[in-house]
């Protein structure tokens, strides 16, 4: 896979002067749950083409419409609440998408991808309520090249193209998202 060349972690938790209820409110909503934009779950069983189409497409263009089009300043508590929720939905949908993985070829490379992306996207929602701009763009930098990764790989890869790697068994409906 494509080694991303950057090794920042996100920063450590600190205190949050502006919006530290937040994260609460946030973290115990919907735990386990990936969600559209508009807040509705995902059904269990939904494939994962559309688990991409309905929230984790919609998810990346709010992101990127709080990121870059809102009229907002980068500190704007308001802002940054809805950021940081965006950022946490991106994150659990992709904590999830592990138990999406290919039936065949490559499972754990498909689970490290998700996992890379679910910690790019908890990093976001951390700098967010740290109101820390540089962070959010740098972060949002690594959730876009890790999208292009996966789908280098696994939706137009070569190996797909042979058959190597698919959705398509019996086994590809029955796990519970
Ligand atoms: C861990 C792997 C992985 C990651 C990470 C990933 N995707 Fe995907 N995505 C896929 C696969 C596989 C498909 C093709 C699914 C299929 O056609 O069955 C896909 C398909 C899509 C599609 C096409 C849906 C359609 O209507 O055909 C969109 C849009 C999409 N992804 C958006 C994103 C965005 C945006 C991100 C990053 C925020 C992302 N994906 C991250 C694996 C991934």
């Amino acid at each position: 896979m494509m080694l991303l060349g950057c090794t920042a972690a996100p920063r450590p938790p600190v205190a949050r002067p502006t919006v530290t209820h937040v994260n609460v409110v946030e973290d115990a909503r919907g735990q386990g749950v990936c969600r559209r934009t508009d807040g509705e779950s995902l059904a269990s069983d939904l494939p994962l083409v559309e688990v991409m189409r309905q929230a984790v497409n919609p998810s990346l263009s709010r992101i990127s419409w709080l990121l870059f089009h809102d009229s907002r300043a980068a500190d704007d508590d308001a802002r940054s609440q809805q950021l940081a929720r965006a950022a946490h939905d991106l994150a659990r949908c992709f904590t999830l998408l592990p138990k999406r993985a290919p039936a065949r070829g490559e499972r754990t490379e498909f689970e490290l991808l998700s996992i890379i992306q679910a910690h790019n996207a908890s990093a976001l929602a951390d700098a967010a309520l740290q109101n820390d701009v540089v962070s959010q763009r740098h972060w949002y930098l690594h959730i876009k090249e890790t999208c292009q990764s996966c789908h280098e790989q696994f939706r137009f890869g070569a190996a797909r193209e042979r058959g190597d790697i698919g959705w398509d068994t019996e086994s590809a409906h029955s796990s519970s998202f």
